[in-house]
């Protein structure tokens, strides 16, 4: 079958997203306070090609020909983050009128090429001197929070409609505070717990801020999403598999949507009641205009007694003889259907929209060019499942590839290309590849039919 653009509708948002610390570099230039991601890669081992994103992109200086670029691709939307210590160097306090200016000229870069700036406030950079004082672990985070998003309000508001409280929160605190692979590399229980209900807090607070501040504002916030499925029918992987699930993709949405935590289902979650305080309850939920899914891969689990608190294990993809990235992800374009699915049956979930979707996979540049076929597939196959939800009856309401160009994948470094642009990190110098091509076919005409391979 084939379908082009125009089959999701004509108001159907169409877009590209980065976050600030992957791309911009000018870590420490121009006042900017130091991040935990800052620090955390100080200590090479933690990240796999011992690099860091001190310079990253460059798109600190380079952000006025990436505009260009993504107006050229025919891109409408642009998704980025706010570097809280850019212009809160030490989280509170103090305001960097330089950082502020750059997020100024970044957003009016957008609007003079006619493309949608779209900001997600807190994309795991968390200012260095806050995590000094406990980060996400800290209550104080509420305050802290408040302060940087009013700040954020009332430096951008005038020019930004579409925002983004928190990205993948059961990310960075899964990663950075209880397996300590992300910044700031803390582990166990308690620190997860504390961070996991302040992130949970500063999710619904972060909304109401904007919501007070800017009347028109659309409101949103992002989840990491994985279909999840049992190693086999046995009713301890079938379990397993349901932990998992309330886990990864229940914790973070429930309690916005006033559901409370998903206890029931993920009893070790229980403790978090240590940091509960009267009225909370209600305080996590908001009444969010737009959810963002960001769904890669599948996960599929097993039943483990040995494995402390989980009492199961994710099976990794390259023990399952299944398609992978160089992320040893799945390829399984039916997750995003299932977790559209499973969040539009959400009562009080008005719209959602898939806010990161793409793939990295071995690539090499043979004279001046990228044949990435294997992405431009991936991508027509994901899409594909995103429209067949969106028929049967999903409102999803826009498509967001992730990511612009190649840039710091975290603990994975450089080694991971999920690019629609080459980045040549030591002259940085841009090569849009194929799928990049590609994406402006897609977008500039209805004529271009996707081929679903
Ligand atoms: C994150 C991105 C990341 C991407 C690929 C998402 O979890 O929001 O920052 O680069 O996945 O791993």
């Amino acid at each position: 079958m084939g379908y082009s653009k125009f089959d999701f509708g004509e108001d159907f948002q169409w877009g590209v997203s980065t976050a600030a610390y992957q791309i911009e570099g000018a870590h420490n230039i121009h006042g900017k306070g130091v991040s935990i991601w800052d620090k955390f890669v100080q200590n090479s081992s933690k990240i796999k090609d011992g690099s860091h994103a001190d310079v990253g992109c460059n798109f600190y200086e380079h952000f006025e020909k990436d505009l260009d670029i993504i107006r050229e691709l025919h891109i409408p939307n642009y998704r980025f983050s706010i570097a809280w210590s850019r212009i809160l160097p030490n989280g509170i306090g103090e305001v960097n009128q330089k950082g502020i200016d750059f997020y100024n000229r970044l957003i009016d870069g957008c609007l003079e090429r006619n493309i949608t700036p779209w900001v997600t406030l807190y994309h795991w950079d968390l200012p260095q001197a806050l995590e000094d004082q406990g980060g996400w672990t800290n209550r104080e985070i509420l305050n802290w929070f408040e302060e940087f998003t009013t700040l954020c309000a009332r430096s951008f508001g005038d020019r930004v409609v579409n925002w983004m409280i928190l990205n993948e929160p059961m990310v960075f605190t899964g990663a950075g505070y209880f397996l300590g692979y992300h910044a700031p590399g803390r582990k166990g229980m308690s620190n997860f717990l504390s961070a996991m209900h302040h992130a949970t807090l500063c999710q619904s607070l972060g909304a109401r801020i904007l919501r007070n501040e800017l009347e028109d504002a659309k409101i949103g916030t992002t989840f990491s999403c994985s279909h999840i499925d049992p190693m086999t029918n046995d009713e301890k992987d079938v379990a397993a598999a349901n932990r998992f699930d309330a886990l990864l993709n229940r914790l973070f949405i429930e309690p916005a949507l006033g559901l409370g935590y998903p206890l029931d289902d993920l009893p070790i979650a229980k403790r978090v009641e240590k940091y509960m305080m009267p009225h909370d309850e209600s305080r996590m939920h908001f009444d969010f205009d737009f959810i963002g899914v960001q769904n890669y891969t599948r996960e599929v689990v097993k039943s483990n007694w040995m494995i402390p608190y989980m009492k199961g294990q994710i099976v990794n993809a390259d023990e399952r003889n299944v398609p992978l990235t160089t992320m040893n992800w799945e390829v399984y374009p039916k997750s995003i259907y299932n977790v559209l699915k499973k969040f539009d049956a959400y009562e009080g979930v008005k719209e959602l929209i898939v806010t990161e979707n793409g793939v990295a996979f071995p690539e090499t540049v043979v004279e001046g060019r990228i044949k990435d076929l294997d992405r431009v597939q991936f991508i027509q196959q994901y899409l594909h499942q995103v429209l067949k939800a969106q028929r049967e009856g999903v409102n999803v309401t826009g498509y967001f590839l992730w990511t612009l160009l190649d840039n710091f994948e975290w603990a994975e470094g450089y080694t991971q290309r999920f690019g629609l642009i080459h980045t040549d990190f030591d002259t940085q110098e841009r090569i849009i590849k194929d799928s990049g091509h590609w994406y402006k076919r897609f977008l500039q005409s209805a004529k271009v039919r996707n081929l679903v391979v």
